[in-house]
């Protein structure tokens, strides 16, 4: 299945989520307007609204409700990328200049905001309770690791247990959060329900080991944001944990010494000691493993088009460009 035939799977549930994102992004606040549309036009893949719709399909769930879930779930993401890009200094998301490149960090993290609690006002209007515990912890969980994250930036000395822990939370937590809650939406059996939950969480797991490699393998223009950027924070991501074990003495103390520094001066030449000494390949398939666990979790639901799609969503997380 490629990519357009997954969204097909779902496509008149997306216009109506595509409407409803832009119906909810209004504001009497020009600048509000202003940063959110922007953002929220300047596209992305839509991957966890995606996923919020295939297993609400997959379960057979009728209603519009689904769509205002998806849609919640499209602005809390939308609100931690306003964020991720202040924390990060990056300049560069979805092919544009980020939002505090062009407007300023204050704005951003105003912004980002107020995509957060128009989300919490989106979400109370579903009028269920466990939805709103799942949201509302993954939030906490999310920004724990980005903290987490930021405690360990520039550190070289941080474990591979340390790393899983932060994209455990700051990544794999929205993609669990999603299929989790559309399965409650849906008003799953407990066994759907956990086998959905984990899928997300080993999909989001896969999907953030692969952004891990795009830094450093990846190209500017297809991803949309700049590649070397985790370089340029100092972020010992897996390729740069596994690197700094097994590559010679010489090109591990480069790495330790460019994580201390940050900056993008070495990038050339840490893109090749990743590449050649297999960091790549390790976190790879890591990622294929996590691709793996993520399609076993969907073994007991009943064949249907939206299960080969999330079959297909596990395959497209891994083998990706931007
Ligand atoms: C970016 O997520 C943040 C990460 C978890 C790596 P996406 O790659 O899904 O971003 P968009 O929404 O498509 O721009
Ligand atoms: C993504 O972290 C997680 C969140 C946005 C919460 P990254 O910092 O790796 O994401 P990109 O690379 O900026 O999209
Ligand atoms: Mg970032
Ligand atoms: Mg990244």
């Amino acid at each position: 299945m490629q990519v357009k035939e997954i969204y097909e799977v779902v496509a008149e549930d997306f216009a109506r989520v595509n409407a409803l994102i832009l119906e909810q992004l209004h504001s009497d606040v020009p600048m509000v307007e202003k940063i959110g549309h922007y953002i929220i036009e300047s596209g992305g893949k839509r991957m966890r609204p995606l996923l919020v719709l295939l297993c609400a399909r997959a379960l057979n769930k009728a209603g519009d409700d689904k769509a205002l879930l998806a849609g919640v779930i499209e602005f809390l993401h939308t609100a931690t990328l306003l964020h991720d890009d202040v924390v990060d200094t990056s300049d560069l998301r979805r092919g544009r200049p980020t939002a505090n490149a062009k407007w300023g960090n204050a704005p951003s993290v105003l912004v980002g905001d107020f995509l957060y609690s128009r989300a919490f006002q989106m979400m109370v209007s579903l009028r269920d309770l466990k939805v709103m515990e799942i949201l509302s912890n993954a939030t906490c969980v999310i920004a724990e690791g980005e903290v987490l994250q930021l405690m360990n930036v520039k550190n070289p000395d941080t474990s591979e247990a340390k790393y899983m822990d932060v994209i455990k939370g700051k990544t794999a937590m929205l993609f669990e959060a999603s299929s989790h809650s559309a399965a409650v939406l849906s008003q799953a059996s407990a066994a759907d329900e956990d086998a959905l939950r984990r899928y997300g969480h080993h999909l989001g797991m896969a999907f953030q080991l692969i952004d891990d490699i795009l830094d450093y393998q990846g190209s500017t223009a297809e991803l949309g944001k700049n590649v070397g950027d985790d370089l340029a924070e100092g972020k010992p991501t897996l390729p740069l944990i596994y690197a700094m074990a097994n590559a010679s003495s010489d090109d591990a103390q480069l790495i330790r010494q460019a994580i201390r520094k940050g900056g993008v001066e070495h990038l050339e030449q840490i893109c090749k000691i990743v590449q050649d000494c297999g960091a790549l390949d390790y976190t790879l398939q890591k990622a294929l493993a996590e691709r793996d666990a993520a399609k076993a979790c969907l073994q007991n639901l009943p064949d249907s088009p939206a299960k080969s799609a999330l079959s297909a969503l596990a395959d497209i997380a891994v083998d990706r460009r931007s």
